[in-house]
């Protein structure tokens, strides 16, 4: 893309550094455990040690006899307000404390209120429940069983633990194709459950300020709007209506999706602030946040695939079993229980599709966050590209030439796929090509099969994965009701120094330097003079939220609307200022000149200036804007990534030796940012791939809710990523752009994957669950008679 600004101003395609990142590389960023307040209380949450049990009694003496313990809440105590329950996103319910059981391990069952950090932290430990065990549900398939204990006995007609069955495509078409393939491959795939582990954990600090009759709570969420209509709904009836609450987002440590729902601490937290008129806070520790929420993936998947025998892909064939945790507490569209799942043809032109699934209860905290994720498009895109990696190989053909055999060509942009969606853009071909000439892919093949004679284990894996990201155009797209437009509103000072504001939020994406730099491409106004801020909502016009990669295409259109529309007021005031018309005047970032003179020009600072001070007679003062966008559509980037992984024999370790990834997010903001993205992505991407996986024994207990247990690759761990670039822009989108910022994550998992099994395929190996840890190779291994 050809750059419009110069440096200086700093608009589209100029890698400029960070505007945040000064504050924050000096540790002086605003987290939410750095508000500290008068008076303010602490609170420490009771969790239950199991995954299923009555509550017999809560004995609270010895805890309020701790000095600095003020009191222990409980259920019972909230049911007094009726606000021991509240809704979850997906409109199911969830617990905020309980008052007859407990429904996970490690779940809210009481919470102490005290005057330190510490004494809060005694007080738990003084806390004695006593508790009945009943029937642990732990296994999706089981709970859906005939004679499963009933988990939610909360909901008077339940008789099972199914939430519901949702399938989309036409039934009829894909299995006639499937009875009229040449060949089927079939797979069960399991995606197990996963944790974001965001650098900062969940928390809060509730002030209610009883005299001004105003709720203020900065907490750690990604959508602060949406947080205060649901906070309104559901405790309006005891006085905190919505112009009383104002939620602050101040800087995050990392959300990926883990931060958009709203967890029993933020509510207890509340509460206790309300009841007692005093600053509360409440902020997780890391156990508590890896055992009790943030919790994504859990499907259980069978895929089929079909082609005709000179390997052309006809038909797709899905069905999967959500393991949703014991309440649907997802952050999905409401119209997609499955979230964006049905964008799993992915980048190929399939002539019919059709997915079912099945969400069921079972005893584990609430799952299904979009952790960086387009709403389970990770899950989407594993199926399709481990499937067609099968298909592949079943052949006997190449897996990079089978892909362009099958991708959907440029020529067929906008394409709609056969589950309904309609793809804006992509060249898929140019993008594999790319990534095969940067990573030498017919050399690295020559060197593959030379190795295979001498017995070695390697592997090159392919990714050619299709995203679905802007979330979303209104006719389709809602939380809880709530459109998911979003917004930016534009106020240009009479210095020409700006204030954008946003109803997204960022959690370290820069959304201050590139949202300036939007601005600065559309106005001239160099990005350095706008200030971006987000997350306060009583200031920034609503939105819905910064997750599923929306910012860029949905607010990121409305910074350029919003400076569109300012844009053609400049012009009447230049107009004015000039002598001329309107029409008569020529735009190039940053100033107007009149058609064919030049020289006689108004800078867009001087035209700032004049909107206070010179504003042409019967014209409103000001050079404001706001925009509440739309999208049309949704953005579809892709890329083609390419892995190599070698396999120690003797211990089953994989070896990420090279991982190129070529991306494509339509124009590029800043091209610094977007790498930063990616190579944070593919961390996100490798983590599940080969180390990360939450699991629960047969009573419940979580494995994995340490550190020590669940495995984040460190820089050790990490293989250099190698990155590149194609640019096929968004026709609909205002700049061209798509979104980036989850796209490695949902793309690396499959080429790790792919590359293992292929470095396998020989020994009879079809297909292996991540994280592909060494134990499970080396079983594999010792199973076909090659470890050494
Ligand atoms: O919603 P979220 O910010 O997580 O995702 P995004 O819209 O994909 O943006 C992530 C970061 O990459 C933001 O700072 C974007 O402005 C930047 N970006 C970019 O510079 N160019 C693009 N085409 C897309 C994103």
């Amino acid at each position: 893309m050809a750059l419009k600004t110069s440096p200086e101003v700093g608009g589209m395609g100029h890698s400029i550094k960070r505007k945040e990142d000064p504050r924050f590389i000096r540790g002086k960023g605003t987290y939410v455990d750095d508000v500290v307040l008068p008076g303010m209380l602490y609170l420490d949450i009771v969790r239950s040690p199991f995954a299923h049990a009555k509550i017999k009694k809560i004995d609270i003496s010895k805890a309020t006899a701790i000095p600095g313990v003020l009191a222990v809440i409980t259920g019972q105590d909230l049911a007094k307000y009726n606000l021991h329950w509240m809704p979850t996103l997906m409109s199911d319910t969830q617990m905020v404390l309980p008052v007859e059981k407990v429904m996970y391990q490690a779940q809210e069952v009481a919470a102490v209120l005290a005057t330190t950090r510490y004494a809060a932290a005694d007080g738990v430990a003084a806390v004695e429940v006593e508790y009945e065990p009943l029937p642990v549900v732990v296994d999706p398939k089981k709970a859906l069983e005939p004679g499963a204990p009933v988990l939610r006995t909360d909901k008077k007609d339940k008789k099972d633990n199914h939430i519901w069955h949702w399938e989309w495509g036409n039934k009829a078409d894909t299995d006639r194709a499937f009875t009229e393939a040449d060949v089927t491959v079939k797979q069960d795939i399991y995606i197990p459950r996963i944790h974001v582990a965001s650098i900062e954990t969940c928390g809060c600090v509730a002030h209610f300020d009883k005299v001004n009759d105003k709720l203020t709570v900065w907490m750690t969420t990604q959508a602060p709007h949406v947080i205060r209509t649901v906070f309104a709904l559901v405790a309006g009836h005891v006085g905190l209506e919505e112009h009383k609450i104002r939620i602050i987002s101040p800087d995050i440590g990392g959300g990926f999706g883990g931060k958009v729902p709203v967890y029993p601490g933020y509510v207890i937290a509340v509460a206790a602030s309300v009841l007692t008129g005093k600053p509360v806070k409440w902020i997780e520790d890391r156990m508590e946040n890896l055992q009790a929420d943030s919790f994504a993936r859990n499907y259980h998947i069978t895929a089929e695939l079909a082609a005709t025998k000179d390997g052309t892909l006809t038909a797709l064939r899905i069905k999967t079993l959500a393991d949703h945790g014991y309440t649907d507490a997802a952050a999905n569209p409401s119209k997609f229980p499955a979230g964006l799942f049905h964008v799993c043809t992915g980048s190929y032109d399939l002539k019919a599709a059709h997915v079912e699934v099945d969400g069921a209860y079972t005893n584990k905290p609430p799952g299904g966050i979009a952790y960086r994720c387009s709403f389970r498009v990770t899950e989407a895109v594993h199926t399709i590209e481990r499937m067609v990696d099968i298909m592949a190989h079943q052949l006997g053909t190449d897996p990079a030439e089978f892909r362009m055999k099958n991708f959907i060509k440029p020529e067929q942009f906008p394409y709609k796929s056969a589950l309904g969606w309609e793809y804006d853009s992509g060249n898929y071909a140019g993008a594999l090509h790319k990534a095969m000439d940067t990573i030498g892919y017919a050399e690295l093949r020559r060197e593959q099969a030379e190795k295979r004679k001498r017995g070695e284990l390697m592997g090159i894996g392919i990714s050619s994965f299709t995203e679905i990201v802007g979330a979303g155009p209104s006719k389709h797209f809602d939380i809880l009701g709530l459109k998911m437009f979003d917004s930016c509103e534009i106020r240009i000072h009479p210095t020409g120094k700006a204030i954008a504001r946003f109803g997204t939020k960022s959690q370290g994406q820069g959304h201050e330097t590139t949202y300036a730099q939007i601005l600065a491409e559309e106005l001239g106004i160099p990005a350095k003079d706008i200030k971006v801020e987000e997350g306060d909502t009583d200031t920034a016009p609503y939105g819905l939220g910064t997750y599923a990669s929306r910012s860029t295409p949905v607010a990121g259109a409305a910074a350029a609307m919003a400076s569109r529309k300012i844009q053609d007021k400049a012009r009447k005031i230049a107009a004015h200022l000039l002598e001329a018309a309107p029409e008569d005047l020529v735009w190039e970032p940053g100033k107007f000149s009149v058609k064919g003179a030049p020289n006689r020009s108004k800078t867009i600072q001087e035209i700032a200036f004049a909107a206070y001070t010179n504003h042409p007679q019967g014209m409103e003062a000001g050079l404001e804007a706001v925009s509440y966008y739309d999208p049309p559509n949704l953005t579809y980037p892709f890329g083609s990534y390419i892995c190599v992984v070698d396999i120690d024999k003797g211990t089953g370790d994989v070896k990420v030796r090279r991982f190129v990834a070529i991306d494509d997010c339509g124009n590029i903001i800043n091209p610094m940012i977007v790498q930063g993205q990616v190579h944070g992505g593919l961390s996100m991407g490798l983590a599940p791939a080969l180390f990360e996986e939450i699991s629960y024994d047969e009573i419940g207990n979580v494995q994995g809710g340490s550190f020590i247990d669940y495995l984040l690759p460190t820089a050790v761990e990490t293989p250099k990523w190698e990155t590149g670039h194609t640019v096929t822009p968004s026709p609909h989108h205002p700049l061209g752009a798509k979104g980036v910022g989850e796209s490695a994550t949902v793309g690396a998992p499959a080429a790790i994957a792919n590359a293992v099994v292929d470095a396998l395929w020989h020994l009879g190996v079809r297909h292996i669950d991540i994280p592909i840890t060494p134990p499970k190779v080396w079983r594999l291994l010792r199973d076909k008679g090659v470890t050494e």
